[in-house]
């Protein structure tokens, strides 16, 4: 496929979103013209920051530099890139009051942008938990406990939505999460994890992703399967996806049993994924074919 059909498809893609997207964002008996869209947007105060240019650190590669020029060109530009179409979709969940507390995400948390710096320590330990948390988690944690709203499911719009605005905050920013102290454990199982051979195929996360990167499986050129992009936009899912929906894509390849989203499992390869790209830069949300 040359670059302009590329183009075409993923406009194509882009505008069958928009009408799907709009259906979800106008709720029944809720005024959405362009004035309130507008207000809200400023109230959500986000980080305005530019797309990652910079992919290669401390000898780690993100999978953009295995990208084709065509898929990192929609990356490159934040209105070709239909990851936005949920970045907004989040911009507006930050303002929208829910559940009998009567608050919002702004109302405790003020403009999005106090939030620059957070998604990039994702995994963590929750202090009044003590568990392993992802965003998706201390998201869910925010709305039941704070503010008695129903829990949002993985890989809906709204969570997607929410979990890509927080990550685009800290666009720009280094991964740096901890590994010590109540996360060690945790740690010391995703690394396991990431080296247990699995599946009918009985290979593990880093015969493909380490001993493999560069080499191509298939049609498939293989990347170091780091975290950076996350949440990203895949040509060939048609929709953003979360790093537990990319893992389970994983599993699958090898013909392995798959895990929920949101397990501790996935949350513990996850830390393990954060930590192993640490100081490579969060470019979510990303692009990839
Ligand atoms: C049989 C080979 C194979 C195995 C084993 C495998 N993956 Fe992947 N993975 C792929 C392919 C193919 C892709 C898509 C191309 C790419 O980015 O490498 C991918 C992509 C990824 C990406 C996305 C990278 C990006 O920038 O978009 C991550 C993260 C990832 N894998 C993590 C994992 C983890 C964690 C495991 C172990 C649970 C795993 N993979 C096991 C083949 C594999
Ligand atoms: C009633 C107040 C309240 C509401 C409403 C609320 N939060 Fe929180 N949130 C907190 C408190 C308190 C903490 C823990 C202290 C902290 O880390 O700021 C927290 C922590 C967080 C964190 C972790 C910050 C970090 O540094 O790790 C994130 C992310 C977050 N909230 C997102 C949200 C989102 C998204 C919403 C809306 C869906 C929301 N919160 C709604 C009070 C609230």
């Amino acid at each position: 496929m040359n670059g302009g059909a590329v183009a075409i498809a993923v406009a194509a893609a882009a505008s069958a979103l928009v009408v799907g997207l709009a259906t979800v964002l106008a709720p029944s008996g809720e005024a959405s013209g362009p004035a309130q869209l507008a207000q809200a947007a400023a109230d959500a105060g986000g980080y305005k920051s530019e797309p990652v240019r910079e992919f290669k650190r401390a000898g780690k590669m993100s999978g953009y530099l295995f990208a084709t020029p065509e898929t990192q060109r929609i990356q490159d530009d934040d209105f070709e890139n239909p990851s936005f179409l949920w970045v907004d979709h989040g911009e507006q969940m930050w303002t929208k009051v829910e559940g009998s507390e009567g608050k919002s995400c702004l109302s405790c948390h003020g403009p999005a942008a106090k939030m620059r710096g957070v998604g990039v320590t994702y995994p963590k330990i929750n202090k009044e938990t003590g568990k392993l948390f992802t965003l998706e988690h201390q998201i869910n944690y925010c709305r039941t406990e704070r503010m008695k709203a129903p829990e949002l499911k993985w890989e809906t719009t709204d969570m997607l939505g929410i979990a890509a605005f927080v990550m685009l905050q800290s666009r720009g920013l280094p991964y740096d999460v901890a590994i010590d102290g109540p996360a060690k454990p945790y740690f010391e199982r995703g690394e396991k994890l990431y080296h247990t051979r699995r599946g009918q195929l009985n290979l593990a996360c880093i015969h493909c992703h380490q001993t493999n990167a560069g080499n191509y499986l298939r049609a498939d050129l293989l990347s170091e399967g780091m975290i950076s992009g996350f949440p990203l936009y895949r040509l060939k899912w048609q929709r953003i996806g979360s790093i537990h929906y990319r893992m389970e894509e994983c599993y699958g390849l090898v013909r392995a049993e798959t895990e929920p989203y949101g397990s501790e499992e996935l949350t513990t390869l996850q830390l393990y994924l954060a930590w192993r790209a640490g100081g490579l830069l969060s470019e979510a949300p990303g692009v990839r074919r």
